[in-house]
Parts: C-alpha cells; sequence; structure tokens
C-alpha cells in the first residue's frame, strides 16, 4: 500500500486558568483515523469546517506531532523517524493551499519561487537548465514562461494557484496534499484549477489527497472520498458509490446540502 493510516489520533491539550491551570478534555481533532491510498490516485477528504481536515493533512506530512497511531507511507513508518529522517522526507510530501496569494512569497518573482522549489529535489540544478525547468513547469500549469520575472501580485488568484500548483510538482512529490485549493475562488476559476489538476493527474499519475468542505468539487475530482466528521472518517467509498448510495447519515445530510454547480470539463 502506497499510504495507509492506523488509528491515527491527533489530540490537542487544553487547559484553562489563570493561577490554578486546570485540564480540560481535549480536541480529538484527528481520533482514530484508518485510511488506505492507493499510487495514482485522488482521494477526497470532505467534511464541515472544523471537522480535523487540515489537522489530518499536518499529521501525514508530520508537520504536526502524532498522539497515537502510525502513517506508513511505502510501508515505511514516517511516525517512527527523528526530526533529522523527517527532513530528508519533507520533499516527498507538497501542500496546495487554500489561499496561494498568502502561501506564495511576495518578493520572489515566479522563477525564484519555482528555482528554489526545483532544487529542494535537484540542488545541483542552475543556468540554463534551471530556467529551462521553470518554464516547462509553467506550460505544464497553463502559463507563459516569459512570465516568469514578475511577482505574483501581477497576476490574477486563478493564475496565482498556477504557480502555486507548480511549485507544488517541482520538487517531485509523491504525495501532494491539496487542502481546498479552489475554496477562495469564482467558480468559473474553480473549474479550470479543478480541470488542470485532473489533466495533471492523468499525465504525471500524481497521488492525491484533496481537501474541501465542498461535496461536489470532490466528487469531480476524486476516485473515492472519505467523510470525516468529528474527528473520525464516518464513510469511505469509490465516488460515484457514495453519491449514489450514502451509507451514513451523515454523509447524506452532506448530500442533500450541496449546492447544484456542475463542473465541467473545459479547457484549462
Ligand atoms: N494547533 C491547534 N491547537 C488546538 N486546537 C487545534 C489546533 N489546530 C486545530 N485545532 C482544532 O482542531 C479541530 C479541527 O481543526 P481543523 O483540522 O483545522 O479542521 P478543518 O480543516 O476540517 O476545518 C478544530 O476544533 C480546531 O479548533
Ligand atoms: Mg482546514
Amino acid at each position: 500500500m502506497f499510504l495507509k493510516l492506523q488509528n491515527l489520533k491527533v489530540h490537542f491539550p487544553v487547559s484553562s486558568g489563570f493561577l490554578i491551570k486546570k485540564e480540560n478534555p481535549a480536541i480529538k481533532a484527528v481520533d482514530g483515523v484508518n485510511l488506505e491510498i492507493k499510487k495514482g490516485e485522488i482521494l477526497g477528504l470532505v467534511g464541515e469546517s472544523g471537522c480535523g481536515k487540515s489537522t489530518l493533512s499536518r499529521s501525514i506530512m508530520q508537520l504536526i506531532p502524532v498522539t497515537s497511531g502510525k502513517v506508513l507511507l511505502e510501508d515505511q513508518e514516517l511516525t517512527a523517524l527523528s526530526q533529522n529522517q523527517i527532513r530528508q522526507h519533507r520533499v516527498d510530501f507538497q501542500m496546495i493551499f487554500q489561499d496561494p496569494y498568502a502561501s506564495l512569497n511576495p518578493r520572489m518573482t515566479i522563477f525564484t519561487t519555482l528555482a528554489e522549489a526545483i532544487r529542494t529535489r535537484h540542488p545541483q540544478c542552475q543556468g540554463n537548465e534551471l530556467t529551462q525547468r521553470v518554464s516547462v513547469l509553467m506550460k505544464r500549469v497553463g502559463l507563459e514562461p516569459r512570465y516568469m520575472r514578475k511577482y505574483p501580485h501581477e497576476f490574477s488568484g486563478g493564475q496565482r494557484q498556477r504557480i502555486a500548483i507548480a511549485r507544488a510538482l517541482a520538487p517531485e512529490p509523491k504525495l501532494i496534499i491539496a487542502d481546498e485549493p479552489v475554496s477562495a475562488l469564482d467558480v468559473s476559476i474553480q473549474s479550470q484549477i479543478l480541470n488542470l489538476l485532473k489533466a495533471l493527474r492523468h499525465d504525471l499519475d500524481l497521488t492525491m489527497i484533496f481537501i474541501s468542505h465542498d461535496l461536489s468539487v470532490v466528487r469531480y475530482i476524486a476516485d473515492r472520498i472519505a467523510v470525516m466528521y468529528e474527528g473520525q472518517l464516518v464513510e469511505i467509498g469509490e465516488a460515484q458509490a457514495l453519491f449514489e448510495k450514502p451509507q451514513h447519515p451523515y454523509t447524506k445530510k452532506l448530500l442533500s446540502a450541496i449546492p447544484r454547480i456542475a463542473f465541467t470539463q473545459t479547457a484549462y
């Protein structure tokens, strides 16, 4: 199995009181998650705000310590590695966030941003070869390479998200976690970005966890969907089956609440 989560828990301790500290029950942000992801699969992770999606993704990437349980990537137990070893693995995981403007450095040109990301995997790469790789990446995400000397503020929201996607692809990661990558975009731009991710997945055989609070978005892109509720996965299934025959009451509730937005295959 490519990625395996075994009874994963992330609890945040909560204390209150000023002079006399009182320990409150911990917030169980992730509470016993079991999940297997195949290579080349897009797993949609859906659930309302606060249910633990981002915490789960951070714990998979070893950005926060897990309370208990295991994360295994290609049979290697990441949760057993030292901080130093984790650092060497970091390049294998890349994230795409909701707000590309906040996640891009405003003082770095697109070239610098992408060159830095490429060099995390290919430290020796420089000069013409580096420029060439930046061009290829930009074309891959539908951006004109002649804009590589521009800064993030000179691009639209959708274009910035393309830059963030290019940066995530640059280190040739094993796994991409996209955390609400289209939630801040207009609907018309959302479908362009979703179609781009679909095309990339097809061309590059990406393995991706695609997080959204919006089931219609997840349905459009995911092979399988995991439904998260209060720190737990309440239902996992093939995307189509989950839509046609939801089993859990919470999934049914989510389905009845989705807006009628139909994403269509368009040029990206
Ligand atoms: N660093 C933290 N310390 C304490 N509580 C946290 C922390 N990060 C997240 N939480 C809590 O964990 C729960 C899950 O949050 P989060 O993973 O961000 O949910 P989602 O991404 O699904 O909106 C929330 O109740 C949130 O307040
Ligand atoms: Mg979140």
